[in-house]
């Protein structure tokens, strides 16, 4: 699916992007629930239309930690992965999961793994991603997630 003309996607800082990471992912609940403790060193990536933003994610390092595929120290982590509804189904997600590949990969990270909402499994394997573990709920959602990794190329 291709991303909306006029769509602009670029990295940015995390004040830029943390109104819609909480707005989709943690509605209703604290601020704090949305702070990650890696958002200083992380890469962030914006999508905005019109100057309005509709879609952002955020990665950064973190071990993988296995079985399968085996742990990999040098794994990168997706985590924020966020369209406003509104736009949601419309290419923006894929736009903005395109540019934090790119950016593990420039890294030189050798996996990039996610926990993902079950809900949006379908999205991510679109994408690449495998299934790599066990569904369970997180205790801050209440939402059933599964592990997911994308190899990336080395
Ligand atoms: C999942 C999400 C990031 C995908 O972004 P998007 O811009 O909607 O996706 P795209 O338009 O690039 O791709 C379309 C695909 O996304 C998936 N998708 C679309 N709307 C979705 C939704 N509300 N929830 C989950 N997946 C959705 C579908 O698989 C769709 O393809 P299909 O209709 O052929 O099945 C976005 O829908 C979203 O923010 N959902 C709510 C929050 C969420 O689940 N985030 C991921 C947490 S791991």
């Amino acid at each position: 699916m291709s991303s909306p003309a006029g769509l602009v996607v670029r990295r940015a800082r995390v004040d830029e992007i943390f109104p819609l990471r909480h707005a989709v992912l943690r509605p209703g609940r604290p601020v704090t629930y949305s702070v990650y403790s890696e958002d200083a060193g992380a890469v962030h990536v914006g999508a905005w239309d019109d100057g309005e933003l509709v879609g952002c994610a955020t990665v950064f390092p973190d071990p993988w930690a296995g079985p399968s595929p085996p742990a990999e120290e040098k794994a990168w982590r997706l985590r924020g992965m966020a369209v406003d509804p509104s736009r949601q189904g419309q290419g923006v997600g894929g736009a903005v999961l395109a540019e934090a590949v790119a950016a593990a990969v420039e890294a030189r990270a050798p996996l990039l793994w996610a926990n993902a909402r079950t809900q949006a499994l379908r999205f991510y394997a679109r994408h690449g991603f495998a299934e790599a573990g066990e569904e369970f709920v997180t205790p801050d959602t209440g939402l059933p997630h599964v592990p997911i990794v994308l190899r990336l190329p080395a």
